[in-house]
């Protein structure tokens, strides 16, 4: 706790205070009001909790001091607020000795405490202005995990819904925080919170479901309870599952194990959405502490109950039926693995794969997917490459294409992502059959490379590094207008092949998305390809991702940037600079 002892200053003479009226001093570089009322002397802050708007230009009624900008109002004597928007006012104590008027300028809160409380007012009444304020005051001075925590934990119970894309948002903001600039942090943060807060807006808070009472289920049991549950779409019996597993002791690769496989139970289920969340969700519990797992994971046991499954869909079925191809693959996957079990860690990636992946031929594709497994290639591997496959969909995009088309990419892209680090975390044959899915989706979407993108290649004649190095503000400065897709692209692949610094790009890339309005899917592109660009380790394969990723952003920038506004404010006020020239 900060709490100051008293540190008593000469503010002004009592005459300086006109009974009724107010008198603004500074007070070592503090801007102090000082009102006289009823026979007493206030002292406060002279900046408006809200946005900063001098207080001694206020009115004060019956005790209420009242601002002019936006009218919120406070009681005098406390600084507590009637407008929970606005933040309590900061008062100092008083006395007065010998006509003269004394200020105690020893803080009195403890400013963490206080920026938490505020950060749960903030995602309770959905104030933006005030969590910004809230994430960074805690980014700035603390752990980024703790509000991290506190948004989690309130996106889970404030949405009877469970898991949705504010949460997802979350998770993607805090993956992306450690390759953002520093200054960027505390932004991320705040575009994660107020999406849990928007997404938790005037919905219904959830109750979990306690776990079974004295049943001795092991996990074996439980997960094959949990699949039948998620088959007949009950979601209550799916949940209690989930909450037995994690009370059972059940760890986060088993408890991966029984989300992922009925996940994968059908067929590419709600585009691939219940995965990734499963997959934030377990990321997010990696970040925030596995003692929440019982909370977090439960939110997510509806989103597997209500999904859409591709089974019933006509593009899985016509003209080529796809679930056939898949279900006789799905046969011979355990064969495979066996027979490549000898052989693994000798697989080699050798190009030959990725053209079949993207080819237009089903049957090829599961075909080359299991002759993988058969040759020693790992669940990862096979799941890796699939993911590059997909995100050479979005790197080889025309701009011809329907706009809306670039979520389909999307989709494929970050639900292989999610497949991915789904099967480094704990891999399965169950999940396995997600890799499958995946790479059904990239075939699906091969009319979305008709024709294809060229992808930038790199150039014999390398730019000087000063003349590379210029190209980061360039990118910035690209996306600034509408549709730079392929020129956002070339940028990117430039400076990767001319020997620039992915971590520089990468943060340049964050910095770019972030001044952006929040949109979920880029938000999802961007942090995917983050996450596939570090698997690359730092080779030339990790570029084409990269090119996705900025082709993504700037398809979908500039938007008005409303956000930023509100962020820059709050940024403003806790430097504490002024927003009035004449103040
Ligand atoms: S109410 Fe005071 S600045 Fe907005």
């Amino acid at each position: 706790m900060a709490i100051g002892t008293a540190n008593f200053v000469r503010a002004a003479k009592l005459s300086d205070v006109p009974q009724g009226g107010c008198h603004a001093v500074q007070l070592q570089g503090h801007a102090i009001a000082l009102f006289a009322h009823d026979g007493q002397v206030h002292a406060v802050d002279n900046r408006c909790p809200h946005m900063g708007f001098p207080l001694n230009r206020g009115t004060v009624h019956a005790g209420i001091l009242t601002c002019h900008w936006h009218h919120a109002r406070f009681d005098l004597s406390s600084g507590g607020t009637f407008d929970p928007w606005a933040d309590d006012m900061r008062v100092f104590p008083v006395e007065v000795r010998r006509g003269e008027v004394w200020v105690d300028l020893a803080p009195r809160t403890d400013p963490q405490t206080h920026a938490q409380e505020r950060l749960r007012e903030g995602l309770e009444r959905n104030l933006s202005l005030v969590t910004a304020k809230a994430a960074i005051a805690l980014v700035g001075d603390g752990d980024p995990a703790q509000p991290f925590r506190i948004g989690l934990e309130f996106g889970t119970t404030y949405r009877r819904e469970g898991w949705g894309q504010g949460l997802t948002i979350h998770a993607c903001m805090m993956n992306l925080l450690p390759a953002l600039a520093p200054e960027d942090r505390p932004l991320a943060l705040y575009h994660g919170l107020t999406a849990v807060a928007g997404n938790s807006d005037g919905a219904a808070p959830r109750f979990p479901l306690r776990p079974l009472a004295g049943s001795t289920a092991d996990t074996a049991t439980l997960k094959q309870w949990f699949r039948q549950f998620v088959e007949v779409r009950d979601a209550d019996g799916a949940e209690r599952c989930i909450a037995s597993a994690v009370q059972a002791g059940a760890d986060h690769r088993a408890l991966a194990d029984m989300l992922f496989a009925a996940a994968t139970d059908h067929r590419y289920i709600d585009t691939g959405h219940p995965l990734d969340f499963t997959n934030k969700a377990f990321e997010a519990l990696d970040i925030a502490g596995w003692e929440r797992a019982g909370t977090v994971l439960t939110s997510l046991a509806s989103g597997y109950a209500s999904a859409d499954r591709m089974e019933e869909s006509n593009e899985w079925r016509n003209p080529v039926d796809l679930i056939a191809i898949l279900e006789d693959a799905f046969e011979a996957l355990p064969a495979a693995l066996e027979a490549g079990r000898a052989r693994r860690g000798s697989w080699v990636a050798n190009g030959t794969l990725t053209p079949v992946l993207l080819g237009e031929d089903a049957q090829e594709i599961t075909d080359a997917l299991l002759e993988a497994l058969r040759a020693g290639a790992t669940e990862v591997e096979v799941a890796r490459a699939v993911a590059g496959a997909a995100s050479l969909r979005i790197a080889r995009f025309p701009t011809s294409n329907e706009f809306g088309d670039w979520d389909t990419a999307l989709h494929s892209f970050t639900f292989a992502n999610a497949v991915h680090q789904g099967v480094r975390r704990a891999p399965s044959a169950e999940l396995l059959r997600g890799v499958f899915d995946a790479a059904m989706s990239v075939y699906l979407d091969r009319f979305l490379n008709v024709p294809p993108v060229r992808l930038p290649e790199p150039e014999s004649d390398r730019p000087a590094a000063e003349a590379r190095e210029r190209l980061l503000p360039e990118l910035a400065a690209l996306l600034d207008r509408q549709q730079q897709v392929n020129e956002s692209g070339l940028l990117v692949a430039r400076y990767l092949y001319n020997g620039g610094d992915p971590a520089r790009l990468i943060a340049a890339l964050g910095s770019a998305l972030l001044r952006e309005d929040r949109n979920f899917h880029t938000i999802q592109m961007v942090e995917a390809a983050v996450r596939q660009h570090a698997e690359a380790r730092g080779s030339a394969d990790g570029v084409p991702v990269l090119v996705a990723a900025a082709r993504y952003l700037a398809a979908h920038a500039p938007t008005v940037r409303a956000q930023g506004q509100t962020f820059r404010i709050a940024q403003r006020l806790h430097r504490g600079e002024r927003l009035f020239e004449d103040e």
